[in-house]
């Protein structure tokens, strides 16, 4: 009998990082691979999915613009149910730590089944920050029966949740799994036309909800002024969906010549782009795992990171929202040659491209197919 593997996401980070897993499970005679979405995103949901030719079979369609996050946990909540009841998996696998990940994990909770959460054990211990999802991650955790977590630190933080030892198993990112199939060498986007060879092209991106509103607004204007300032950078900005977002943004950046706006890239494209960057800036999550295998260095936009191996490692800064900080760490990154070399070469402490197959092995292993138990990433 194959196992009935039900993965549900929403999101694009959640989309791109269990993409790899839809594909190993539906390539895997061992398992039955069921593939839910509620949609939490819609166009940014679509991309992901088309970049990875992913038909899911059930789609709640559940996205509205400026939707809250009450509304999100009801309507994943609500419309779930019915799915988990027809499809009747045996395990449903859950990933990160946004709204959909908590609401589905709950309802798969209320349907007693068995949970499993990947990318699980990642934390900042702050409730607030990042909000919601350092709560989401942990009521997951809570939830769930078995644990996925990318790296040995995210283990030691189950650990210390009391969560079982034998049931957490260290797989690596799947980001790095999906990164195998997107970065291509001879990659050109039109967005080169618009962009100038002798200049350096830093990467932007900014949406969480706790920065939204002042911090976002002092963090542009202090990109904005370094950019006005000098005529050797350029920035490009993938704007998030999220009204607030596009607001913050074209406020700011909208008569700056070397400042792109552009609509939100498919993950090749943004993937690729990250290579061709001279650095980036972002409060994203998944771009402080992405940009460590690429060797690109990161400010981290935000005032905790749940990632702090990229941070040890070397790649990441956390720089905060403080404009006079923001203004400091970019020049140094532009000016500081040797401290640019410092970050791009630092260990990608992510993974190795393997995490899928751990975790697959660990699905068999907990429903006893094989006495192996996989071994962990180190
Ligand atoms: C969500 C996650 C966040 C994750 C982020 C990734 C929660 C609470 N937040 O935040 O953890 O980092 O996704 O991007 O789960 N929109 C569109 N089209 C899209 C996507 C979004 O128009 O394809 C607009 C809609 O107006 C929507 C708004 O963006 O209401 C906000 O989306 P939402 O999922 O609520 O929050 P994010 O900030 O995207
Ligand atoms: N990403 C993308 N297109 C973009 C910006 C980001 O495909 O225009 C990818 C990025 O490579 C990473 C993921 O989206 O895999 C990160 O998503 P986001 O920053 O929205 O969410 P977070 O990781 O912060 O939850």
């Amino acid at each position: 009998m194959k196992i009935k593997v039900m993965t549900v996401f929403g999101t694009r980070p959640e989309a791109i990082k269990m993409a790899p897993l839809v594909l190993a499970l539906r390539a895997d005679e061992r398992f039955e691979a069921i593939t839910t979405v509620t949609a939490q995103h819609r166009e940014m949901l679509d991309s992901a999915l088309e970049i990875f030719k992913i038909k899911p079979d059930y789609d709640l369609n559940l996205m509205h613009k400026g939707q809250t996050l009450q509304e999100i946990t009801a309507d994943v909540l609500t419309k779930i149910d019915g799915v988990i009841k027809k499809a009747d998996p045996d395990i449903i696998l859950v990933h990160g730590d946004t709204t959909t990940t908590f609401a589905a994990a709950l309802a798969g909770f209320y349907n007693q089944k068995t949970l499993g959460h990947v990318e699980a054990g990642l934390r900042t211990w702050n409730k607030y920050s990042p909000f919601p999802e350092e709560m989401n991650r942990q009521m997951t955790d809570d939830l769930c029966d078995i644990y996925f977590a990318p790296t040995e630190l995210s283990k030691k933080n189950l650990l210390k949740q009391n969560h079982p030892s034998d049931q957490i198993y260290v797989t690596g990112n799947t980001a790095i799994d999906a990164m195998h199939e997107t970065i291509k060498d001879d990659y050109r986007h039109e967005i080169f036309n618009d962009l100038d060879p002798q200049k350096k092209m830093v990467l932007l991106t900014m949406h969480r909800r706790e920065n939204q509103g002042s911090k976002m607004k002092e963090t542009f204007e202090a990109i904005r002024e370094v950019v006005l300032k000098r005529n050797d950078v350029q920035v490009v900005y993938p704007v998030h969906l999220s009204p607030k977002v596009q607001e913050a943004a074209h406020e700011v950046f909208d008569d700056v010549k070397d400042v792109h706006l552009i609509d939100p890239l498919d993950v090749v494209d943004f993937h690729n782009l990250q290579a061709k960057s001279s650095f980036i800036m972002s409060d994203s999550g998944g771009v402080q795992e992405e940009a460590p295998a690429l060797h690109k260095p990161v400010l981290v936009l935000r005032d905790t990171t749940e990632r702090p191996e990229g941070v040890l490692a070397g790649t990441l800064k956390l720089v905060g929202t403080n404009g006079e900080n923001v203004k400091k760490e970019m020049l140094r990154l532009l000016d500081d040659e040797e401290e640019y070399q410092r970050m791009a070469n630092a260990k990608n402490p992510y993974g190795d491209g393997h995490a899928c197959e751990r975790i697959l092995d660990a699905i068999a292993y907990y429903f006893k197919r094989t006495d192996v138990r996989p071994k962990d990433f180190v």
